[in-house]
């Protein structure tokens, strides 16, 4: 039985808008996940979108027919105040340069801006064009203006466009989209914005010979989910990773692979880290010499020599700003509370997540996870079993409590 809180959008009504580019296709997987996250979704097309998508699609995914038109429907003549009223959130997926453009200035076109126009709701806005198109002043203009405005802006990505070519204006990915609408329906979407938020993720891997090294299980799933979320909530994050896994959107990967790496990684950017996650699991062991060939089988079983690892958190403890947020996990077979508990206090930590390694769907490797969050103000919170990105909003909530707490006198 999975006991995940519902996600933010959950009996949301979200406005989804769809103009017409080529990456009109992507917005009906938006509209499927959030419809499965439990969103009332109503979509509304321009006629530009009919040349990509069909009606009918949107219709049968949505929670409600297509609208396109001001006056298509007698019974209600003014859609636009009705959807703009009711929708805690529109979202516009993709948005294309006119509509940015009618959006800034106040032109009420079509069902699609008069809609945008006439909403108090939070915007979320996410433009797709050709590179000539999103690197013009005019569009930049435009999207600046909005931001400044408070529209929650999903900025295009660098791939593969309309006819082949290869550059900065491909629509984000369904899954950012909704990880930014998810984080809008929250509130929490600026709550690290300006920060500089630094994750560790997987686990290391400690070389005995050319070929074989002594590893554990961390799949670093539930770092890259922290990393995720924190750049959903508009940090600047850095992502110090053992593991090769899709890279979240706008999250700077520093790839290394023994606790040494690691180290010294974590070193050079707690300079100018605001947040630290330690998530990985890091190796408390290594081989005291690394065989530099392959140790061969007719010389006998080896005899490994292990000597300690540094204990990058406890020394990051140690020598932290007081305005640095450090968090912790804590990988526990037994005793989970008083492990933690100690860990916390060792090693200086503020946040101290711990999880019951052998727990069934708990930690390495899994998609969900179940944990027990300390302070060091000696507060818990217990979050039931849930993915990993539940978790990782769940940690991040503490984060941005902590870090309130202390700029309140
Ligand atoms: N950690 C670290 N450097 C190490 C070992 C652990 O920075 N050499 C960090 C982990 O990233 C985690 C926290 O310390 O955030 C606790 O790790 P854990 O493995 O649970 O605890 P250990 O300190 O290794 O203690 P033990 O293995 O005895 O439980």
């Amino acid at each position: 039985m999975s006991t995940e809180p519902l996600s933010p959008v959950a009996g949301k009504r979200i406005v989804l808008c769809v103009s017409g580019g080529i990456a009109a296709y992507k917005s009906i997987e938006v509209m499927r996940r959030l419809v499965d996250a439990g969103a009332h979704v109503s979509p509304v097309l321009t006629k530009g979108a009919l040349n990509f998508v069909g009606k009918t699609t949107f219709s049968a995914l949505g929670s409600e027919p297509v609208q396109m038109g001001l006056f298509d429907d007698n019974a209600n003549p003014i859609p636009h105040t009705r959807l703009g009223q009711e929708a805690d959130i529109v979202v516009v997926a993709p948005a294309t340069a006119r509509v940015i453009s009618d959006y800034r200035t106040g032109r009420s076109a079509d069902l699609l801006t008069a809609t945008l126009i006439a909403t108090a709701a939070p915007v979320v806005l996410a433009p797709a064009m050709h590179t000539e198109m999103w690197e013009h002043p005019a569009v930049e203009e435009n999207l600046n203006v909005l931001a400044d405005r408070g529209v929650v802006i999903v900025p295009a990505e660098e791939g593969r466009l309309a006819g082949g070519d290869i550059g900065k204006g491909r629509l984000a990915a369904p899954a950012t989209i909704v990880r930014t609408i998810e984080a809008v329906a929250a509130g929490t979407q600026n709550s690290l914005a300006g920060q500089r938020v630094v994750v560790t993720a997987g686990g290391t891997r400690e070389p005995m010979d050319a070929v074989r090294f002594l590893g554990n299980r961390s799949s670093g799933k539930q770092g890259y989910a922290i990393a995720d979320e924190a750049a959903a909530r508009g940090g600047d994050v850095v992502l110090i990773s053992t593991v090769e896994r899709d890279t979240p959107p706008g999250v700077q990967v520093v790839r290394v692979e023994t606790a040494a790496e690691m180290s010294d990684a974590v070193r050079e950017a707690m300079q100018t880290a605001d947040v630290l996650v330690m998530a990985a699991a890091v190796a408390d062991f290594r081989p005291a010499e690394a065989a530099p060939g392959k140790i061969k089988k007719a010389g006998g079983v080896p005899n490994v020599t292990l000597e300690a690892t540094e204990d990058i958190l406890a020394n990051v403890g140690a020598t932290r700003r007081p305005d640095q947020m450090i968090v912790g996990f804590a990988a526990e077979t037994s005793d989970l509370r008083e492990n933690a508990a100690g860990k916390l206090t060792r090693k200086g930590v503020d946040l101290m997540v711990a999880n019951d390694v052998s727990a069934p769907e708990v930690g390495f490797g899994h998609d969900t996870n179940e944990v027990l969050i300390l302070t060091a103000a000696g507060e818990e919170h217990a979050v039931p079993l849930a993915s990993k990105a539940v978790i990782a909003r769940a940690v991040l909530d503490h984060v941005v409590a902590a870090q309130a707490k202390t700029k309140s006198p």
